[in-house]
């Protein structure tokens, strides 16, 4: 593989519409994060990149919902997720948004240059527009059925559960999220990138170069990465737009594009062209991002969810080849979702645990749950955070390993050496085997993490934790000092060499253990290099240690108890909002509004089935005001042949609809019975009373 010049990591730029969670944490931000303190500790030349996403439709419906503007709900949630990863120690080089003037200024360029190049189509097409909202219905604005993979609640750009891309016109049952109003087409023009046009650019560069069979030269991308682009490419790759009828977004610069906008998934990875731009200019260096983004020995990744894998794996490269000026990423290592306590994590249920929430009430604990994400990674498939595997892996992995190991070592120097690192005599057998094992943990290591698996180098750096516990553990030096002083210095030396190998190895999983460690053990910066894990003079003989304090601490039953609470809770006030919905429904009609229904008894003069239905009959009634065409949904409790002659009421002033191209003047009112059984409500003349006996006026139909 080649060696990289230098590392450029991108983070998913996060939708300023709502605050991080564990989810987020898990898949995207802890193991970049993992990644980019081990490149530094390892004194490569890294920019870790990160910002607020803050255009497109996710924004205006949080706004809309909240009675604010989408400024008002960027400007607060950008504060509230850049706050959050600093208190949880995530070391971005810069944080920025793209509402920045450097950003409108590098998306814009970025579309105009595409743009005079010819690379995109323009063209009229219909789209669906919302008539009560008087709205085009982009993304997030129109969800209906997921046509690959039925499930409902797909957007109109993209189905969140099988992760394809969708356009609005291929959902089933399209509704507006708006009004929930059935969308009309409306034309209007739009800009295109047509992806078909580099198919065989990535099949070249995704298949060949980073499919499971490459030659080398190039990494393997993770399988699940793969497997979605693989199935992308094999299913033939279509124009999409990029460009969007919306008033929240940068505007398309080029003439004839008033009103619209590019599309958010357009303009955010650019973004991370324009953070590390903005980094370079706040330090007076402006063209210092160049080698970043332009040289061919930069090695960039983008660390991301599972699903925008379609956005970072084809159309971001496709944008970036046809611009032709930046280098393609060289990984694209996606995470799957991770879920809490066997339910999905929601936000609009709130079925989350919030970072900054965490933040507040587990004070100083911020690497017991960077540790629980990471040990849970959801790497290569769904995982599940429970507060019980929180507790368990807090009090089982980092009190009675990590922490127990550190405390004995420097407790024991403390007690016994005058809290001074003590000479170094002659080694075992058994002291060899033990030293030698930690260049091999440092390799397996960093062969995982290069390989982004976070989870099992997490598990080697706690094999160093557990090695010096079982060091300590075998040898014993609280017995053997009553007959052996100089081995009990060979041990503790040993064992405080190891203390400050894992000080180093902790660091990108821990760093605020890491910080506290290397305190305790007063480890210079200056030798807290990773190629100095397994170094056994990192210490000298006579080093003076610091103070020792409790590195975890055990968490309570009671602790547990409470997130549990909590989260029951939610449960509890999502059933009341549920509750209170259904209620609404059943609402109590005001006199007024009942009064202004024209309901007519009417004779139903003809019935035919409407063809492709099951439950629509198309009846021609006569209300003695005139004769008109009712479609109704009555096909499942009436034959044709019954409805015929029928006298039945209907309601005459309903606003008219069409359905399956008829369109229907009025609605046959029916009623259930206690039973559940639905009729027509049919006027009573003498012979016909048996026909009405159990229907009270319940529900009514269409
Ligand atoms: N905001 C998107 C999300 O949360 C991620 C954007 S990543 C970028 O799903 F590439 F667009 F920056
Ligand atoms: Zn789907």
């Amino acid at each position: 593989m080649k060696q990289p010049k230098r590392y450029l990591v991108t983070s998913a730029l996060p939708y300023a519409n709502g605050p991080v969670h564990i989810g987020h944490l898990a898949g995207v931000y802890v193991p970049s994060d993992i990644y980019v303190r081990y490149l530094r500790g390892r004194g490569e030349d890294v920019l870790s990149i990160c910002g607020s996403d803050e255009h497109g439709v996710p924004i205006t419906i949080k706004a809309k919902k909240e009675g604010v503007t989408p400024q008002d709900v960027v400007d607060k949630y950008n504060g509230i997720i850049k706050e959050a990863f600093r208190r949880f120690g995530i070391s971005f080089d810069i944080y920025s948004r793209t509402s920045s003037p450097m950003h409108a200024k590098t998306a814009s360029d970025f579309f105009k240059k595409l743009y005079e190049q010819g690379d995109f189509i323009e063209q009229t097409t219909e789209q669906y527009y919302d008539p009560e909202a008087q709205q085009f219905l982009a993304d997030r604005y129109i969800t209906g059925t997921c046509p690959k993979c039925q499930s409902e609640g797909a957007y109109g750009d993209q189905c969140e559960k099988c992760g394809s891309t969708l356009s609005p016109t291929e959902l089933i049952n399209p509704k507006s999220a708006i009004t929930g109003a059935t969308p009309v087409l409306k034309e209007t023009k739009h800009w295109f990138l047509p992806l078909n046009r580099y198919e065989a650019f990535l099949r070249e560069w995704i298949l060949k170069e980073h499919g499971p069979e490459n030659g080398g030269g190039h990494e393997v991308w993770k399988s699940n990465v793969y497997g979605q682009c693989k199935s992308w490419l094999d299913g033939g790759l279509l124009p999409r737009a990029v460009s969007r009828d919306l008033d929240w977004g940068i505007p398309v610069p080029v003439p004839g594009a008033e009103g619209k906008v590019l599309y958010v998934w357009f303009d955010a990875p650019i973004g991370y062209i324009s953070a590390t731009k903005e980094r370079f200019e706040q330090r007076g260096d402006a063209e210092g991002w160049r080698p970043d983004w332009q040289a061919p020995a930069t090695k960039l990744g983008h660390f991301i969810g599972r699903d925008s894998i379609v956005f970072h794996c084809i159309v971001f490269p496709s944008m970036l080849k046809a611009h032709g000026d930046f280098i393609l990423p060289e990984n694209v290592p996606a995470n799957e979702f991770l879920n809490l306590e066997n339910d999905k994590i929601s936000t609009s249920r709130n079925w989350a645990v919030w970072l900054h929430e965490y933040l507040d009430e587990f004070p100083g604990k911020e690497d017991v749950l960077r540790y629980v994400l990471c040990a849970n990674a959801p790497e290569t498939k769904d995982n599940d955070f429970t507060w019980r595997d929180f507790q368990a892996r807090n009090n089982n992995e980092l009190v009675a390993i990590f922490g127990n190991f550190v405390n004995r070592a420097l407790v024991l120097t403390g007690k016994y050496f005058d809290n001074r690192v003590p000479a170094l005599g002659e080694l075992t057998d058994y002291d060899r085997e033990t030293i030698e094992e930690i260049p091999r943990i440092k390799a397996a290591i960093e062969h995982n993490i290069e390989n982004y698996r976070f989870r099992e180098a997490l598990k080697e750096m706690m094999n160093l934790a557990r090695l010096g516990n079982k060091y300590l553990a075998d040898t014993e030096p609280w017995k053997v000092i009553k007959t052996d002083e100089a081995r009990v210095a060979t041990i503790l030396n040993i064992s405080l060499q190891i203390t400050a190998s894992l000080a180093i190895a902790c660091e990108p999983f821990l760093p605020f253990t890491a910080k506290k460690l290397a305190a305790m053990i007063n480890l210079s910066s200056v030798e807290a290099k990773w190629d100095n894990i397994g170094c056994m003079t990192l210490l000298a003989p006579g080093h003076e240690l610091g103070q020792a304090e409790l590195l975890f601490e055990k968490i309570e039953d009671s602790v547990v108890e409470a997130q549990l609470a909590k989260l029951e809770a939610t449960k509890a006030a999502n059933a009341a909002a549920n509750a209170t919905v259904a209620e609404a429904k059943a609402e109590v009609v005001q006199f007024d509004d009942f009064a202004k229904m024209d309901i007519r008894v009417s004779r139903v003069v003809a019935a035919e089935p409407v063809p492709k239905t099951k439950k629509l009959l198309k009846l021609t009634v006569d209300t003695g005001l005139d004769t008109r065409t009712i479609v109704s949904g009555i096909a499942e409790y009436y034959t044709p042949e019954q409805m015929v002659g029928k006298r039945v009421l209907v309601l005459v002033n309903l606003v008219p609809r069409v359905l399956k191209g008829i369109e229907s003047q009025g609605m046959i009112l029916m009623a259930e019975s206690p039973t559940g059984v639905l009729s027509v409500v049919a006027p009573v003349a003498e012979d016909e009373e048996s026909a009405l006996k159990a229907a009270p006026v319940g529900s009514v139909v269409g």
